[in-house]
């Protein structure tokens, strides 16, 4: 498989790899505080041009790609992608996205997750998904309950950002329980 046949059609765009030339847009789009506000440390900010050139190094070449970029308007404006994790865990997949802050609220990742979801299911040895989001951060939480992830856990005071201690709100989806929406819900 090529990663050319990795691209999944949005209503406003498209699901596709990362490749050379979205340097630009990147910075553009990721540097933001409210998105680094609600995502890792690691997520840089300020998001720099050699922040961009090693994130677009590292994920353009992989046949079936963990990261795929959301594309609107010919734009990398975002991000939808999944670490695998290892040992006991080794059938988790970590779920994380972005989106522009001038795109949200357009449904864009409600339609992107279930997508994502499904590539995840059909092409890797995984058994759960799981997503990790910090308290407060409603727009998520309502993108994984509407493709069906369900509210496990809170981990109380969990994390930190910005100096202040967050719960973070664990969500998850089964292989099993994947298959059976996708019998029953229309589009999944
Ligand atoms: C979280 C994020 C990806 C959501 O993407 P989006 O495309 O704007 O989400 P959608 O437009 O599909 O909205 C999803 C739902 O949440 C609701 N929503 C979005 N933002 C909201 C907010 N701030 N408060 C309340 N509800 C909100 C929408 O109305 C929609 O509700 P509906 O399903 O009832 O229609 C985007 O806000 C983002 O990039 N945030 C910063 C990074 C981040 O939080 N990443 C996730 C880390 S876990």
């Amino acid at each position: 498989m090529t990663t050319t046949l990795i691209t999944f059609p949005l209503s406003v765009g498209q699901l596709r790899p990362w490749r050379e030339g979205d340097e630009e847009s990147l910075v553009r789009h990721a540097s933001n505080r409210h998105i680094w506000n609600n995502v890792r440390d690691f997520f840089p900010y300020p998001y720099t041009p050699r922040d961009a050139h090693s994130w677009v190094r590292s994920n353009k070449s992989y046949q079936q790609p963990n990261n795929l970029a959301v594309e609107i308007d010919g734009q990398a404006v975002g991000n939808i992608g999944f670490t695998i994790k290892d040992d006991i865990y080794r059938y988790n997949a970590e779920i994380g996205y972005w989106l522009s802050e001038g795109y949200w609220g357009r449904g864009i990742m409600t339609e992107s997750l279930p997508i994502m979801t499904n590539y995840v299911f059909r092409n890797f040895q995984v058994n759960r998904i799981f997503a990790c989001v910090l308290e407060g951060n409603i727009g998520s939480m309502q993108v994984l309950k509407s493709a069906g992830y369900q509210h496990e856990a809170i981990h109380r005071k969990a994390a930190v950002k910005n100096n202040q201690y967050l719960d973070e709100h664990i969500f998850a989806i089964l292989r099993s329980e994947h298959q059976e929406l996708k019998q029953s819900v229309n589009g999944y």
